[in-house]
């Protein structure tokens, strides 16, 4: 009998059944053939919420949540955060390879070039609600963008896929920065094709009637690498969402819409809001006991706590955890780090979140460091998203060229009424 194999018995037929195994893994359709008798649909899997299902085969982000490690086409997020810049790093994300100084160049031209949206697109933002929440309009101007971009539909024509990418990427951070502006009640600024892609973010976020926005190195520098750390984490909601919508054929703007919208869970991309929020809530150090209980008790979560994958540190906590010391050193430092600190302390200590392996994730920091920047808690999704989109639109294209994929459908177990005759209204 060959070793790479499963062999499952059927305890209601006594039929013995052997299954390949290839990367410790068994084909969900090989159990179809587990049936009691020939009319039986045969044996399903059943997983709710995915948690131990591999829905693809993928090159892009490796994770060993047990040992807190995280890599992107096999460079770890360490040496990517340290030593690389963004828009590299997408390049690496989406192409397999980091680029050479030429392709780099090319990479950083074609995307500045593309930052620019329709005028329409602007006046389509202006006509939300004066406080329409960005990630809102973030999410629906996105979506939007595929009516300016019909041929976007072609997706497997390889150049127009290409441009797309493109211009997705350049655009979002604008889309994101008129999205605060009109929270704002300020005018759109025009992105500046001279910065670099995080310089120019924030150049159309904080921008007002000085002839020139100065931007500090370190917060440039700061906010680069918090994109990098965000840029892809292989296939968590938001994701296969992109996945999902992908498998359809749909255009890159409508997945990239509704992944966004997946991120918009305050369980996925608003948590870095919540967790502010929770720190605002605690206020002093002096009431982190009390409020640990109530997350102990299942009254609340400790937000910015605790990962599907991770049962370790969170690697990006970490790197966060020393970019939020460098961007205080700028801007001062944020009275509710303190809380944060001796929340991370007590909870590290504490058997409940030990026996649970809960350790602090990406979010748990991220929004001090925001928050010192002057960057709004209902910014926070859309800072996610930003850089999130190269993650999206890389698995997206990795599924389309993977010839294994079909259109997302799972199956179900149906648990409801059999079949009910129909009962007229007078005689309900
Ligand atoms: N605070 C208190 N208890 C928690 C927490 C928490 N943050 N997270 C999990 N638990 C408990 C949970 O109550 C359960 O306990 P018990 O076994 O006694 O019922 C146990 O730990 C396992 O929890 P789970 O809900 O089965 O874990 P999950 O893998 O389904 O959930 C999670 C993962 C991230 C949704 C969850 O840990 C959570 O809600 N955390 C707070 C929200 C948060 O920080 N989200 C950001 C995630 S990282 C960003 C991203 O990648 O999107």
């Amino acid at each position: 009998m060959s070793q790479d194999t499963l062999t499952v018995t059927d305890n209601r037929t006594g039929r013995t059944y052997e299954l390949p195994i290839t990367d410790d893994t068994i084909r969900a359709m090989d159990l179809r053939q587990i049936k009691v008798n020939d009319t039986d649909f045969g044996m399903m899997a059943y997983d709710p919420g995915y948690t131990n299902t591999a829905s693809c085969r993928s090159a892009i982000t490796y994770i060993d949540g047990e040992k807190g490690i995280l890599r992107h086409r096999g460079y770890p997020i360490e040496e990517l955060a340290e030593k690389g810049t963004f828009l590299e790093t997408a390049y690496l994300v989406l192409n397999g390879e980091l680029p050479t100084a030429a392709q780099l160049q090319e990479w950083h031209e074609g995307i500045t070039h593309h930052t620019i949206v329709h005028e329409n697109i602007k006046e389509l933002m202006s006509s939300f609600r004066y406080d329409a929440h960005p990630m809102g309009m973030f999410v629906s101007t996105v979506a939007a963008l595929s009516t300016f971009y019909p041929s976007a539909k072609d997706v497997e024509d390889a150049e127009v896929r290409d441009a797309n990418i493109k211009r997705l990427i350049a655009k979002v951070p604008t889309i994101a920065a008129f999205s605060y502006r009109h929270s704002r009640g300020l005018p759109y600024n025009y992105p500046h094709n001279e910065l670099s892609y995080t310089g120019n973010f924030l150049h159309m976020m904080f921008k007002m009637t000085e002839p020139e926005y100065r931007i500090h190195p370190a917060l440039e520098r700061a906010l680069d690498m918090l994109f990098i750390l965000h840029i892809d984490h292989e296939q968590n909601c938001s994701t296969t969402t992109m996945r999902g919508i992908g498998s359809a054929m749909a255009d890159p703007y409508s997945a990239v819409a509704g992944a966004a919208a997946a991120l918009y869970g305050p369980l996925h991309g608003g948590a870095n809001q919540a967790v502010l929020e929770m720190l605002h809530e605690i206020g002093d150090v002096k009431n982190i006991p009390e409020y640990v209980e109530g997350c102990k008790k299942g009254e609340r979560r400790l937000m910015g706590f605790g990962h599907r994958v991770y049962k370790n540190y969170d690697p990006r906590a970490k790197l966060i955890k020393d970019v939020a010391q460098e961007v205080f050193e700028v801007t001062g430092r944020n009275p509710l780090l303190d809380v944060a600190l001796e929340l991370e302390k007590i909870a590290l200590e504490d058997e409940y979140f030990v026996k649970r392996k809960l350790y602090p994730n990406v979010d748990f920091y991220s929004g001090l460091i925001y928050q010192a920047m002057n960057l709004p808690p209902q910014m926070f999704p859309v800072l996610f998203a930003i850089p999130r989109t190269v993650g999206w639109l890389a698995q997206w294209c990795e599924m389309l060229d993977d010839g294994d994929q079909r259109i997302a459908r799972p199956r179900q177990v149906y648990v409801g009424h059999d079949v009910r005759e129909y009962v007229p209204m007078d005689q309900r």
